[in-house]
């Protein structure tokens, strides 16, 4: 009986050894090359993310520290990035020499086999592209030399092992075979069950030990450039922002020049009280300044303001660890009259934004603001310590600072940036300085808006009313001698911000501002919190509250809108209006819906410091930003930050840039009132595990897209464009030297 199942058996096997090795080889290299196709797109698949980020922010060492990073494994031979028109712009050190860039790929991605220096190579080439745009390709190389190597040990394994089987099977009956193989799949799903690292193997069968080691090393390759990619993903910080300015700007002046200083000291009966004001210009600046030291340049507003500085208009801030300097600006009544007042705020703020508030532009004030943003420049002039610092202006206040700087230090990197929205050519065009508006900014290196359409507009309206040179594909204009780039860097703030580190829990939180503003515990609480300015949408947001209450009437007694609203600009007549207005609206509700003493609104007109408006946030169950118009709108992100526990709700106006971002709030129109009513009404009674997620995911955003990472794209932006100029400046001064030569 044995010698009938083995006989037949041997020859069998002993052919199938003879006739079949050779395909099994060619069998063993196919699922080897299949295999490493799959590993270069799961490397491509981790890094793609990361490479076109870099790709765009034009971050070539850390591209390259990425390529050594991931070459370390050993069977990946080299990586390379190609530009859209094939030239090899970056590649790892193993990138053999005659190997130049692979044509693009029909599809997204293409794997062909070459052989470089007597062996095979697997090319495999991914196209990269963000929004739309090709941005070259990214080659990923693998040695094949192994494939060689382990088909012949396949084909050499396999005839040994048909002869042993052959050998052994007259012991083996098909009843055992499968007993045995039932036996195996068992103890190694049981071996792969109990995870990857660090476990006892001690129970492991020797039988299986081997195979489930060797799988548990596959399963953790495939894993790797997961781990890979989140490893190299960077988490932006004052650290990193500081090693920016070292590495890639080295010996770099910062500048910051804005309208509004960071630290305001005010006379209040009799004594000197520091305030921090209702910006989001400075909230966005001032941890940058923190982290990276220099000059910020800025009126000095407050009635106390001069008895604090010293000889040179200097002070230290901030005061509680000085990190940079403040230089004051004197500014007379006239100045700001003109300057701040009228051209800024009744003029180009009016302009910029469409809440339908007419603009208006006197000569008188167009006068006092060229005269102010010379006084600022010659402050500039005055403070550089460098022929080419980096100069950060800010905001709307600033239109004309950049080429007066640039026609006086034309080595320095003007970086402005816009804090508002840019209108379209059409209504730019009611302004009657718009190409001096239009050739101020562009003494800009760089000039920052807080979105594309904002970008376009520009670009749009420099097309209409300028003679220029505009690269739509590069976003670049060159007017005169001087490129700008013109780039969306939607601003953000400090993460964690620093008001966070003093609250106490939320419920404690909760507990106290209810407390302080007689609201009955237990009462759903919204919160607005706003400067006084008709961008804003306050008073829609009180209709919105009149709109709910009616529509739903259960929330009468059940609900409040503490809205907190700094006055602001009260000298000009459409804040005042603004002001009236809104109290005009929340009295009317109060008055149709309040009852036994309790008022679905209470609105207290005063400033609040930064960290009585996060435990304001942190207290609330839902935050409203009605703006009905607004370049970004830094309250949202701040709502967002304050709330480490994970919950409240965000309504957000469409019409706020931070809408572009923070997509997981309820997007409202606030000229819809009815509907943003019954967006305050699905805030109000949305489950605790839908919050949650909403708030996960917006924290995640604006944890990693923070103000260090709004800096460190400029900066890295403006080092590229520094380090383009030097080589320039440096043909220049060649190609100069040389004609004197010449000449003498
Ligand atoms: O958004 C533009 C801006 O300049 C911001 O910086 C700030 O939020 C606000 O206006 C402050 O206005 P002001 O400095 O006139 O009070």
């Amino acid at each position: 009986m044995a010698i009938r199942f083995v006989l037949p058996l041997l020859l069998v096997l002993g052919g199938i050894a003879w006739g079949g090795a050779p395909l099994v080889g060619s069998l063993v290299e196919r699922w080897f090359r299949t295999d490493v196709e799959m590993r270069s797109q799961l490397v491509f698949n981790s890094i793609q993310e990361s490479v076109t980020g870099l790709v765009l922010a034009k971050a070539d060492r850390k591209i390259d520290a990425l390529f050594k990073h991931i070459t370390q494994d050993e069977r990946l031979l080299a990586l390379g990035l190609c530009t859209p028109d094939g030239h090899l712009t970056q590649r790892s050190t193993a990138w053999p020499k005659a190997l130049a860039c692979p044509p693009a790929p029909a599809l997204d991605h293409a794997f062909t086999v070459q052989h470089i220096d007597g062996g095979p190579v697997l090319v495999a080439t991914f196209a990269l592209a963000a929004d739309n745009t090709y941005l070259g390709r990214l080659v990923i190389l693998h040695d094949l030399r192994f494939i060689e190597r382990r088909s012949d040990s396949a084909e050499l394994y396999l005839a040994g092992f048909l002869a042993l089987l052959g050998l052994g099977a007259a012991g083996v009956t098909v009843v055992v075979a499968r007993l045995t193989l039932r036996g195996w799949i068992k103890a190694v799903r049981k071996g792969l069950a109990g995870g990857s690292d660090g476990r006892d193997d001690s129970a492991l069968s020797p039988d299986v030990e081997p195979l489930v080691r060797e799988m548990r090393k596959i399963l953790r390759n495939l894993d790797a450039p997961r781990v890979l990619a989140e490893a190299i993903r960077l988490d932006w910080g004052p650290d990193s922002l500081r090693s920016v300015l070292r590495d890639e700007l080295p010996g770099a002046e910062v500048m910051v020049i804005s309208n509004r200083e960071p630290y305001i000291h005010n006379l209040e009966d009799g004594k000197v009280m520091l305030q921090r004001p209702a910006s989001g210009l400075v909230t966005a600046l001032e941890p940058i300044m923190r982290a990276c030291g220099g000059t910020w340049i800025a009126h000095g507003s407050g009635s106390a303001d001069q008895s604090m500085v010293d000889e040179n208009d200097h002070l230290q801030v901030p005061p509680e660890a000085p990190a940079y300097t403040l230089r004051r600006l004197w500014l007379s009544d006239e100045e700001q009259d003109g300057y701040y007042y009228g051209f800024a705020n009744e003029g180009m703020w009016p302009l910029c934004h469409i809440a339908f508030v007419r603009p208006t532009f006197r000569a008188s004030d167009w006068e006092q603001y060229v005269a102010v943003n010379r006084k600022f420049a010659d402050a500039i002039i005055a403070e550089a310590r460098t022929p080419n610092p980096v100069v950060l202006v800010q905001d709307y206040h600033f239109a004309l600072l950049p080429k007066m700087v640039r026609e006086r230090l034309p080595e320095a990197t003007i970086i402005t940036f816009w804090h508002i929205p840019w209108p379209n050519p059409e209504v730019f065009s009611i302004c009657p300085w718009k190409e001096e508006i239009l050739s101020g900014l562009l003494g800009s290196s760089i000039l920052g808006f807080h979105t594309q359409f904002h970008c376009i507009n520009f670009l749009d309206s420099v097309d209409r009313f300028l003679e220029s040179h505009i690269d739509r594909e590069h976003s670049t204009v060159r007017a005169g001698n001087s490129t700008t780039l013109v780039r969306p860097y939607p601003i953000s703030i400090e993460w964690p911000p620093t008001a966070l580190a003093s609250q106490p829990p939320a419920d404690e939180c909760c507990e106290s501002v209810r407390r302080k503003y007689g609201i009955p515990i237990g009462t759903k609480l919204a919160v607005g919190v706003e400067r006084f300015d008709y961008t804003k949408g306050i008073a829609d947001r009180f209709h919105a509250v009149g709109s709910l209450l009616e529509a739903h009437p259960e929330w009468i007694g059940r609900f409040t809108l503490l809205q907190v609203a700094a006055p602001t600009r009260s000298r000009l007549a459409a804040y005042r209006e603004t002001q009236v207005e809104a109290e005009t609206a929340a009295a009317a509700v109060n008055e149709r819906f309040g009852r036994n003493g309790w008022v679905p609104i209470i609105l207290v007109p005063k400033h609040h410091e930064p960290e009585d408006v996060f435990t304001l946030f942190r207290a609330a169950d839902v935050c409203l930003v009605s703006s009905l118009h607004d370049g970004m709108n830094l309250v949202a992100k701040e709502f967002v930050a304050s709330r480490d526990d994970e919950d409240g709700v965000l309504v957000l106006s469409t019409f706020a840039g931070a809408s572009r971002e923070l997509q997981e709030a309820l997007i409202v129109n606030p000229y819809d009132i009815r509907s943003m009513g019954e967006a305050l009404h699905m805030g109000l009674s949305m489950p605790a595990e839908q919050r949650r997620e909403r708030m996960r995911l917006m924290r995640e955003m604006v944890s990693e897209h923070n103000i260090y990472f709004w800096a460190g794209r400029m900066l890295l932006d403006a080092a590229r464009m520094r380090k383009r100029r030097n080589i320039e400046y440096s043909i220049e001064a060649m190609t100069r030297s040389a004609i004197k030569a010449g000449d003498s």
